[in-house]
């Protein structure tokens, strides 16, 4: 019979075991492409000495190809929980040295456990995906805990935040899972996400690619949009895991923790007196509003790289969290189009799940024109911002700081669909059109007709102007609940927020609607 020494020193072992991974050459291979290992990624993100690991002991059930043979507990993904500037998130990281990280049945239950765990209590699930896909030893198996996996972050979509960080290869059906979840994060270079890698694209299209033009950080933060944040290191990756979850609440029946800060709530934002330029045609930056807005100037800015035409990220407002959306003058003259309207939707309605309030800036000459546009379907994807807006029922705060033109001045969280405290700059234009486009539209005849068609233009522009080109109009209607001067917005929008901090609005009880996807 073994004595109580002896099994004490056999659990040392299959914890050393576990702890151990694929073994000191493959952990110095991963350290060698500037990886750290799973455990390491893990202890970086996470409070110190919080992290309660679970499953260590798991191991697979393959007995084909040898698979027997090669047992290693935990089978290559850590799991558990622990605190992030004290909130309780669970967490997994895969762990590449063993079997490349590839997903097999065991591992990808591990998974599972985890999302359970988090939704029985209402916490965030942080994944550090570091894998070679499903684990081809294992076949269907692994297939099927994949799709376990994809079925619970689809249930647990809108309930608890959900982040995944892309820190190694992510390829096939395994970045279902990512895309599901509510944030991505890749490491620059040596991240790559894609459905079929370089080899198979160049066999079926002929197309030659590399695997970082191809499925790299900077591909999927400006051109496809698939990822939200692009860190230059594990480290990096790490710590805006942290801030971001600094914002968020546990989960979709709390409120985001509020946030000390020795910024006053009715500081005059002085900068913001000039910040419009008086030439309606020049561009500003609306970062730079934000700036002066929020506390501390502290913004995390959501996809900075992707439809930069539309602004989105985290600030707070007296120490309370909220979300940001605003045109940006700086890029596309600040217009809606396809990608701007989907970026936005999908932050709107992030922040409307998790109780986050909604600070919009406006200043939108309209949608995008152009055939391209219109095929590639800007009424459908246009819609999704309308609708996001329109279906939230946290907090709506709106600054109209110039133009609200059109189509766009509806979506961009106007009073109509249901902002709680809307305002505007003297500087703002609420109207269908600008000026010269009115004037030659609504008089065309005329200045057709007129001896001296620029002048009679210039008159015509001046009286639309006086008319539309302001925001007293949309004021005398109700449509504003006031025109403030610039440098006190912040002022007015700290004072709004707490009164609206404990809003209550429902919408019709439905099983879910139907959003133009
Ligand atoms: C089992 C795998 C594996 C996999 C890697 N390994 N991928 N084992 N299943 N899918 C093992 C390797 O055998 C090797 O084991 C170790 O992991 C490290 O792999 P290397 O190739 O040496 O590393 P590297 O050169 O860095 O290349 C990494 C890689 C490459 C790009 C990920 O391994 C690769 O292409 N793997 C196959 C990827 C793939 O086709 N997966 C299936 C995709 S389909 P040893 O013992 O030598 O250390 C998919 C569908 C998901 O995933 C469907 C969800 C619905």
């Amino acid at each position: 019979m073994e004595t109580t020494d002896e099994r004490l020193g056999d659990l040392r072992r299959r914890k050393a075991q576990a702890a151990a991974g694929g073994g000191p050459q493959r952990v110095d291979a991963q350290h060698a492409k500037g990886k750290m290992t799973a455990r390491e990624r893990l202890d970086a993100m996470l409070d110190e000495g919080s992290f309660q690991e679970i499953d260590s002991l798991v191991e697979h059930r393959c007995r084909d190809f040898g698979m027997d043979q090669n047992v290693v507990p935990g089978d290559g993904v850590v799991t558990g929980h622990g605190t992030i500037g004290g909130q309780t998130v669970y967490c997994f990281a895969q762990d590449f040295t063993v079997y490349g990280g590839s997903l097999g049945e065991m591992h990808g239950l591990k998974i599972c456990k985890v999302l359970d765990m988090a939704m029985k209590t209402g916490s965030p699930v942080i994944g550090l995906n570091d894998s070679g896909g499903a684990r081809i030893q294992e076949g269907v198996a692994s297939l099927g805990s994949y799709a376990e996996i994809f079925f619970r972050n689809v249930r647990a979509s809108g309930v608890i935040p959900q982040i995944s960080v892309i820190m190694g290869p992510c390829a096939g059906g395994a970045v279902y899972s990512p895309a599901i979840t509510d944030f991505v994060i890749m490491v620059d270079q040596t991240a790559h996400m894609f459905i079929t890698g370089p080899e198979v694209i160049k066999t079926v299209t002929n197309e030659d690619v590399s695997f970082e033009e191809l499925g790299g950080a900077s591909t999927h933060a400006s051109l496809s949009g698939v990822t939200h944040f692009t860190a230059e290191d594990d480290e990096d990756a790490l710590a805006i895991v942290r801030n971001l979850v600094s914002f968020l609440p546990q989960n979709n029946l709390e409120k985001s923790p509020r946030k000390a800060t020795s910024d006053p709530a009715d500081r005059d934002c002085e900068p913001l007196q000039t910040i419009v330029p008086d030439d309606p045609l020049k561009p500003y930056d609306v970062v730079d509003v934000i700036g002066q807005l929020v506390d501390d100037g502290d913004f995390l800015e959501v996809q900075a790289e992707y439809a930069q035409n539309i602004v989105v990220g985290f600030a707070r407002l007296d120490g309370h969290p909220i979300g940001v959306v605003g045109n940006q003058p700086n890029h596309l003259a600040g217009c809606l189009d396809i990608d701007a309207s989907v970026k936005a939707a999908r932050f709107v309605r992030f922040c409307d799940a998790f109780n986050i309030p909604l600070l919009t800036l406006v200043d939108v000459p309209g949608f995008l024109p152009g055939a391209n546009q219109e095929w590639g379907g800007i009424i459908r994807h246009g819609a999704k911002l309308l609708y996001a807006f329109s279906e939230s029922t946290v907090p709506k705060m709106t600054v109209v700081m110039r133009k609200a033109y059109g189509g766009a001045y509806d979506v961009m969280c106007s009073k109509h669909i249901r902002g709680d405290y809307n305002i505007a700059w003297p500087t703002a234009q609420l109207a269908v059109m600008g000026a010269d486009g009115a004037v030659q539209i609504i008089h065309r005849r005329r200045l057709e007709n007129a001896t001296n068609s620029e002048q009679e233009r210039e008159r015509l522009v001046e009286e639309y102007g006086e008319l539309f080109a302001n925001p007293y109009k949309a004021a005398a209607l109700g449509y504003l609940d006031d025109v403030v001067e610039p440098r006190e917005t912040r002022a007015k929008l700290c004072k709004a927020l707490s009164m609206l901090l404990d809003k209550q609005e429902t919408r019709p009880a439905r099983k879910h609607g139907n959003i133009p996807l």
